[in-house]
């Protein structure tokens, strides 16, 4: 078998960051090994995001520095969910991509690839036309290889997929499909290899991931507090993170875990989007400022150092001044240690794409700007609050510069640190002295 040299980009959200390291684990059998750079790749592979406007403009300027170099050999392959949305219509755009499919699909890459090699001498300049974006009957889960190719000190895992609550400005339920949970066996014999290859931290992933809802052989269903109990009891697991949550599936089992498990860290992604009551309602979230907040709240009583991140989308259609002053004070109410904000960009297919009051751009930048700022003090704040704390620190990537290590604290801050190289990859402890807006450091103990 004749190496071939496999280069993969990746789009989008920590689901689509799996996704990729799966691909690559399908396509190892076949002789496929990644490679840094698309030039002379014999199958480049865009794994895509169709979140906002942005993520896909990206993608339509990265196909055309592809075709410059495009070879005739070259299979050029367009996946994850611009191209579970778009379809073949990427083909008429750009001719010269060969395959289209969708996040559930990328299991059937070799039988694509064996099409594509069919039909290679048949059509020349163009692509192959391959598009397979149709949900299948099939799990992609259960045509995965059990072993990761690539295991750093942290991993994810995929345990939840699709998402069924259709927030009117979102295309996920669209892209991703319905939501299904993968059974707990499964997670569990993932979980176990991963930790044989050297994960120390797994990051439980799902679009809704506390939706969680697998069946064991016996026909019990477990949520994810009962998932994240046993995962604990494996051998070598020091950490265990999940995201993304949404407020309505938050329940007791899963906030007392934060209570009682050790290995689960103290910190939540937990997404409000808006703090006026009247936009969550517009956006179908199904929840009030009031109920995020009670369930803050409570999680806090369980575990009071608990530290809560969130995304904001600013400027849905109809957001008056008011509604975006609810948001700043919801924000004041909660304070959070990270995150991330965005402009409502308006998503075809959606509800809220068709709303016939749109907010201007300008209006939606300056409210962005207004609410980072808030947002970037909290922030800074939160850090600051950290120095003089001894924390554990797992190193599980190498800085830019030589020597520097990079690594999370059990808040999910990031570290920069300067460490001798044998220690990446390993959990250190470390006194945090200095804060950053983005980061901390301090001195390895
Ligand atoms: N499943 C997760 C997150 C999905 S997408 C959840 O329910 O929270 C990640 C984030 O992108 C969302 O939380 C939202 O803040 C943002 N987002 C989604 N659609 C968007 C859009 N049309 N415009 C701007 N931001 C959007
Ligand atoms: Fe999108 Fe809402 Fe589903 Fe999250 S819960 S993936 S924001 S539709
Ligand atoms: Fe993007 Fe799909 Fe993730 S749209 S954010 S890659 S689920």
């Amino acid at each position: 078998m004749s190496l071939k040299r496999l280069y993969i980009k990746t789009y989008g959200c920590a689901s689509n960051v799996y996704d990729s390291s799966r691909m690559v684990d399908v396509l190892k059998p076949l002789g496929y090994a990644l490679t840094e750079t698309p030039e002379n790749a014999d199958l480049v592979i865009l794994n895509t995001c169709h979140i906002r406007e942005k993520a896909e403009e990206k993608v339509y300027s990265d196909l055309g520095r592809i075709r410059a170099h495009k070879q005739e050999k070259t299979i050029v392959a367009v996946g994850g969910c611009m191209a579970q949305a778009e379809g073949g219509e990427i083909i008429r755009r750009a001719p010269y991509v060969d395959m289209v499919f969708g996040p559930q699909t990328y299991h059937r890459l070799p039988e694509m690839i064996a099409r594509a090699h069919r039909s290679q001498d048949k059509k020349t300049g163009s692509g192959r036309g391959i598009v397979e974006v149709d949900f299948p009957v099939e799990s992609k889960f259960d045509y995965l290889p059990g072993e990761h190719s690539h295991v750093g000190s942290s991993a994810f895992l995929a345990i939840q997929e699709g998402c069924d609550k259709f927030c009117t400005y979102c295309v996920v339920p669209y892209t991703r499909g319905a939501e299904f949970s993968r059974p707990p066996q499964a997670i569990l014999e993932e979980a176990k290899l991963l930790l044989e290859q050297g994960a120390k931290e797994i990051t439980l992933l799902g679009q809704n991931v506390n939706a969680y809802h697998g069946e064991d052989p016996t026909g019990a269903i477990w949520g994810l507090g009962r998932l994240i109990e046993a995962l604990a009891a494996l051998k070598g697991l020091r950490r265990i993170r999940y995201m993304t949550s949404h407020p309505r599936d938050m329940d007791d089992e899963l906030m007392i875990a934060h209570r009682d498990i050790p290995q689960l860290m103290p910190s939540m992604h937990l997404p409000v989007q808006s703090g006026s009551e009247r936009i969550l309602k517009a956006m179908n979230r199904q929840h009030t400022p009031d109920f995020y907040k009670k369930i803050i709240e409570k999680t806090r009583q369980y575990r009071p150092d608990i530290a809560f991140s969130s995304d904001f989308i600013v400027g849905f259609p109809g957001e008056t001044d008011q509604d975006f002053e609810d948001t700043l004070s919801l924000v004041r109410e909660v304070s959070y240690s990270q995150a991330y904000s965005f402009k409502y960009s308006p998503r075809p297919g959606t509800p809220g794409a068709v709303m016939d009051n749109q907010i201007s751009e300008d209006v939606k930048a300056e409210r962005l700007m207004r609410l980072q700022e808030l947002l970037n003090t909290q922030q800074r704040a939160f850090n600051e609050s950290t120095i003089g704390k001894t924390m554990p620190v797992l190193l599980d990537r190498k800085g830019s510069r030589e020597g520097q290590g990079l690594g999370k604290t059990p808040y999910a801050q990031s570290v920069h640190i300067d460490v001798p190289a044998e220690l990446f990859g390993e959990c250190i402890d470390v006194k945090i002295e200095k804060a950053f807006a983005n980061s901390v450091t301090g001195s390895v103990l």
